[in-house]
C-alpha cells in the first residue's frame, strides 16, 4: 500500500472482531510511533496498552454515553491510551519558547497518526477518540500529575467497514500569498 491509498483509505473503525492483536504487530506500531517527528526530538508521547477487560470496562465509562466510540473500548482487544509529558515539547531550559506553550498536543496527535495510518497498512482499526472524562481515565490508569493524558484509540481488526465522510474541497482551505485569498 503506498502512502496515499493509505492516507486515502484509513477510517475510523467502529466495530472491531475480537481476534488479538499479535505481539510483534504491536511492536511494529510501536517502532512506527518512535519515528513520529517532535519538537527538538523531544518525544513527549506514552503510550498505555490496555488489554484487562474490566479496565476496558472502566474506560469505556469514561466517555459520554453518546459517544459512537463507547463499545469499541470493550469490543476490541486492545485500548492504547496516548498520553504526553508535560513541560517538555515546546520548552527550552523549563521556559516555553512560543506564545503557544506546550506542544504536547501537536507532538502526541502527529504519534497518534503515524500509528494510525501504520495500524491500517497492517490491515487493522483505529479511531481517535478525544471525547471522555481525561481526569477519570488518568485515575483509572494511575497517570501522575506531569503526564497529560491526550487521547484513546480501539485496535483491533475491524468488523466492518468505516463509512467514508464527506471532506471539503482542497480549493476551501487552500490561500494564496495572503489569508483568505484565492489562487
Ligand atoms: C482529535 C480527535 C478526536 C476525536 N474524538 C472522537 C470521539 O470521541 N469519538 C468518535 O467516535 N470519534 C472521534 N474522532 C474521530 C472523528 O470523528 C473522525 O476522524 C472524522 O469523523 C473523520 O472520519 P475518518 O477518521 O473515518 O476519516 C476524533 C478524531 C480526532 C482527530
Amino acid at each position: 500500500m503506498d502512502l496515499m491509498e493509505a492516507i486515502k483509505g484509513r477510517r475510523s473503525i467502529r466495530k472491531y472482531k475480537p481476534d488479538p492483536v499479535p505481539e510483534e504487530v504491536f511492536s511494529t506500531l510501536m517502532e512506527a510511533v518512535k519515528w513520529s517527528p517532535s519538537w527538538a526530538n523531544t518525544q513527549c508521547w506514552e503510550v498505555i496498552a490496555v488489554r484487562d477487560p474490566k479496565l476496558k470496562s472502566e474506560l469505556a465509562a469514561a466517555l459520554p454515553k453518546g459517544n459512537p466510540a463507547l463499545s469499541s473500548m470493550t469490543d476490541a482487544p486492545l485500548v492504547i491510551v496516548l498520553c504526553g509529558k508535560k513541560g517538555v515539547s515546546g520548552f527550552k531550559k523549563g521556559e516555553a519558547t512560543t506564545a503557544k506553550g506546550d506542544w504536547l498536543m501537536f507532538d502526541t496527535g502527529l504519534a497518534m497518526q503515524t500509528l494510525c495510518l501504520t495500524a491500517h497498512t497492517l490491515g487493522l482499526g483505529t479511531v481517535i477518540v478525544g471525547n471522555f472524562d481525561h481526569h477519570r481515565v488518568a485515575e483509572i490508569l494511575g497517570v501522575p500529575q506531569n503526564i497529560e493524558v491526550v487521547a484513546i484509540t480501539p485496535l483491533g481488526y475491524p468488523a466492518v467497514e468505516g463509512m467514508v465522510p464527506k471532506r471539503k474541497e482542497v480549493s476551501e482551505f487552500v490561500f494564496s500569498e495572503h489569508y483568505g485569498k484565492k489562487g
